[in-house]
């Protein structure tokens, strides 16, 4: 089958602070997911991606790794890791992982070694040093988050970090070398070499473990000064010839989208971030807002309907013309971004934000407790590196899933002081319990969604769209047999679809068909509506 599989998945990603903590150490846990699989199973998903959970002295909540081929103590152990990847698999579910290479943590082994010398490693150094930094603007060179530290010694200088301090950028070499930077070494110097080497050494690890992938963190911002980010791609590109033949069933996601370059991809799929245009302008989850320098426009998952999907359906346009085959991952929310559930939308606006997810043409990623509506919590405290800045809290992505109504939501048993993060205090905050009682709930709508798209390879990612109507109610005809009409405003709305007349319904919720010159048929839809219908054959 090779990698093909992730065209044909529903993604569910674990924050694995938060999901189920097994232990009662008020922090989630492997074992805690492993006890958890039956509600995956019920759900319907395909592959699991947890966020980073590796040794880490988590000051940015895991995204600082000090040891890339041991799990967490926190989490569990290796074998844990293993038996979870096995008893997933026995349900068909596959695990993929968070690769973290465009950074460590100072606290890696690397790390120390380097900053504990008096000058370069003899073999050359996996971080980027220099001795004084440009006095020029160098935001041209580097990721946007990426400056220098000055080192606390006994290593002279200054480091290169990539994120916050704690995260020193590996260094794998920059596109210009000018002369009066001569610290600055190519990508086929001895240090970037040493630290291509061991990418493969730390895949090959957990791919033999039975894991299915990764998901690469910042995965374009390797080599530094990189104009198109040719020479990362290029590096990328190697390591896949590499998997595709060592691991050929092995999937590499990365986070965003592959710039494109002259050659093949390097990547088997692009994700549409949530904080980037193309999905804020459908759902906002909480990024416009805090851009001062970026006029806010509402999403088109607005329920007074003053959004558009004209943006939306132009970088989706741009990304399959390269190649239509290829997938993209379009999430509902994930762990550095709000939640689909955040602001003013309430849980009746969920179903369209989720039928749209499950039958647009893209690769859905379910971001854990958006299947049953969890909201977005504002003004929690910062919990290992969660508050990027005083606009930006990461922290009300994160909370516990909500399991039931016992202690803690039933994600853990210890004192609720001991959380990793607080429970959503609201007294109607839903659980997976109370909707798995309730068939009209939101988590009902998910996994019914999720089992229509599988029973139907005409919503799936590999059929084509048609869309009949971009603006309100959403309209388009998935692989030339289904039709889906949402409408995400309050206000009711009709459109006029060509060929609906007779279509059955597959699943909707105030969607009517009326008659008009057949086959054509007027569809009226109720504010927060949605319809997914099989065409009638002619
Ligand atoms: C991850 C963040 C993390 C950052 C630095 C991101 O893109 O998604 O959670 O803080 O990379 O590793």
């Amino acid at each position: 089958m090779g990698a093909d599989w992730l065209t044909d998945a529903v993604v569910y990603e674990i924050y694995p602070q938060s999901f189920a903590d097994s232990d009662g150490d008020g922090i989630g846990d492997l074992r805690g997911v492993i006890d958890r699989l039956d509600h995956l199973e019920w759900l319907g998903v395909d592959a699991i991606w947890f966020n980073p959970c590796f040794e880490s002295p988590f000051a940015d909540a895991g995204y600082d790794v000090s040891d890339y081929l041991r799990i967490a103590p926190r989490y569990g152990t290796n074998d844990d890791l293993v038996e979870l990847v096995t008893k997933a698999r026995e349900r068909g579910i596959r695990v993929l992982l968070d690769l973290v290479v465009g950074h460590t943590s100072t606290a890696h082994a690397w790390f120390v070694e380097e900053l504990d010398a008096p000058g370069p490693h003899p073999d050359g150094d996996r971080y980027v040093w220099c001795d004084d930094p440009p006095q020029r603007d160098t935001s041209g060179d580097l990721p946007g988050t990426a400056a220098w530290v000055r080192s606390p010694g006994p290593r002279p200088g200054w480091y290169l970090k990539n994120f916050y301090d704690a995260q020193p950028a590996l260094n794998f070499g920059w596109g210009r070398l000018p002369e009066d930077e001569p610290w600055r070494d190519a990508v086929d110097a001895p240090g970037p070499l040493r630290n291509r080497a061991v990418l493969r050494e730390i895949l090959g690890f957990w791919l033999d473990k039975g894991v299915a992938g990764f998901r690469v963190d910042m995965a374009f911002s390797l080599v530094k000064d990189d104009e198109g980010h040719v020479r990362t791609v290029g590096l990328w590109r190697d390591l896949r010839e590499w998997l595709d033949v060592t691991y050929p069933d092995a999937v590499l996601v990365p986070e965003g989208q592959e710039p494109r370059t002259d050659g093949s991809f390097a990547f088997h799929a692009d994700f549409f971030l949530v904080i980037m245009s193309a999905h804020a302008t459908l759902f906002d989850n909480g990024y416009a807002g805090r851009l001062p320098f970026q006029e806010w426009r509402p999403p088109f998952f607005d329920a007074e309907g003053r959004g558009s999907t004209a943006t939306f359906l132009g970088e989706w346009a741009r990304a399959k013309a390269a190649d239509p085959a290829r997938p993209v991952l379009l999430a509902t929310a994930d762990h550095d971004y709000d939640r689909l559930r955040c602001g003013p939308r309430g849980p009746e606006q969920l179903g369209t934000a989720l039928t749209f997810l499950l039958t647009w043409p893209s690769v859905p990623s379910l971001y854990y407790g958006d299947e049953i509506g969890m909201r977005y919590l504002p003004g929690l405290p910062d919990v290992e590196g969660a508050i990027c800045n005083p606009a930006y809290n990461r922290a009300g992505c994160r909370t516990p899933m909500q399991w039931d109504d016992g202690p803690n939501a039933g994600f853990s048993t210890a004192d609720p002081e001991r959380l990793y993060l607080p429970v959503d205090p609201a007294p109607d905050r839903p659980t997976v319990a109370a909707q798995r009682e309730d068939p009209t709930s939101t988590l009902h709508l998910v996994r019914d969604l999720v089992a229509v798209r599988r029973a139907t390879p005409a919503l799936g990612a590999r059929a084509d769209v048609r869309v009949v109507h971009a603006g309100y109610p959403l309209t388009y005809v998935r692989g030339g047999t289904h039709l889906v009409v949402l409408n995400p405003r309050r206000d009711a709305a009709t459109v006029e679809v060509a060929e609906a007349a007779g279509a059955l319904s597959l699943l909707s919720k105030g969607v009517a068909l009326v008659d008009g010159t057949l086959p054509a048929a007027t569809v009226e839809i109720d504010g927060f509506g949605y319809g997914v219908f099989e065409l009638a054959l002619r």
